[in-house]
């Protein structure tokens, strides 16, 4: 019996100095003086000693149950010191590290844009107006001289809200809304997001244009060469060649459609202008009589000019941007670079 319970607490001691950690510690306790562990099998039986036998074995007993409860407690405090000394050593806070850089915020580039061409007119003498994005059929196309089956409304595929309500194709709407709430003269610049069933590369179904117009008496194709061809050498850069184009829209007559020399090749011929050397950024126009008509404005007294360009397009010209998607997508990586 006394053999018993020193072999029990030489392999005892050595468990114990072997554990690591608390968990495996609390194991080794239970194993040995647990309700089912060692200690209590032995205690058992000693029901078979002599009487005389047993107040000796069983005051062993004790000592031994004492000194094993000795050494799991000391070995506890040796597992959580070492246990501190680790945290120390690894959860110390480097004071000499910088700080967390918080990133301040920047300007969209379509805001961006949007923002110098504003700048550039205003400079020129132009106000500026906005309109509403879901707008009535009447001032997106009838006012414009497009009438209901006129197929310059396959050109723009048109959400429609209702029979007579539309999400805008255009900013054009803001002429009309403006013509019919001022009398000449007007020099107004409108900027706006508008709305078409197309999406693939160089589509999307929101995106946003600038439109320009001025009335007022005498004014001429030559006037609006001059204002669109400074807006560009302002925009674009003094040495940027310019071309006019003719071309066709409803709202304006003559119509042309303005283009820039290749902001990439400087005009010799790439893959973005098509190897044409000339990279189309806007429609424009004389404003159409008809259109005066619909805004109580007299054709015979005054006369006036109208364009629209496509800012997402700009903005890519511009920047150097190739994916017209990346405007849209709002990654942190791209934005933070304007
Ligand atoms: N509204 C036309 C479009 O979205 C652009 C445009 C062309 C506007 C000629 C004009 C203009 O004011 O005169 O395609």
């Amino acid at each position: 019996m006394k053999e018993r319970l020193q072999a029990m607490l030489d392999t005892a001691r050595g468990a114990v100095s072997e554990v690591e950690s608390e968990k495996s510690l609390q194991d080794v306790r239970v194993h040995y003086l647990g309700k089912k562990g060692e200690m209590t099998s032995i205690m058992k039986s000693m029901g078979g000693l002599s009487p005389e036998e047993r107040p000796i074995v069983g005051a062993l007993a004790n000592q031994v149950k004492e000194e094993l409860e000795q050494l799991i407690e000391a070995r506890q405090g040796d597992i959580r010191q070492v246990e501190i000394a680790r945290r120390l050593k690894e959860e110390t806070i480097d004071v000499t590290l910088p700080g967390r850089r918080r990133f301040a915020g920047s300007k969209h580039p379509i805001t961006l844009v949007t923002e110098e061409i504003v700048e550039i007119f205003s400079s020129l003498g132009f106000g500026v107006a906005e309109g509403p994005e879901i707008e009535k059929d009447f001032y997106n196309f009838e006012a414009l001289n497009i009438p209901k089956d006129h197929p310059a409304r396959d050109m723009q595929d048109t959400f429609y809200v209702s029979d007579d309500i539309v999400l805008r194709t255009h900013t054009s709407p803001v002429q009309i809304r403006t013509m019919l709430n001022q009398p000449p003269p007007v020099r107004i610049i409108a900027p706006g997001t508008v709305y078409r069933r197309d999406s693939d590369i160089t589509h999307s179904p929101m995106f946003h244009q600038i439109e320009g117009f001025l009335v007022d008496h005498k004014i001429t194709f030559g006037d609006l060469k001059g204002i669109l061809t400074t807006f560009i050498n302002c925009f674009f850069g003094e040495n940027v060649g310019v071309r006019f184009r003719p071309s066709f829209f409803p709202f304006t007559e003559p119509s042309a459609e303005v283009d820039i020399q290749c902001v990439i090749c400087g005009g010799k011929g790439c893959r973005v202008c098509k190897n044409s050397g000339w990279l189309e950024i806007l429609g424009s126009g004389m404003i159409d009589p008809e259109v005066f008509k619909s805004v109580n404005y007299d054709p015979e007294v005054y006369s006036g000019f109208a364009f629209g360009m496509g800012l997402e397009r700009v903005a890519m010209l511009k920047y150097g941007v190739n994916d017209l998607r990346l405007f849209f997508e709002n990654d942190i990586r791209f934005l933070r670079q304007f």
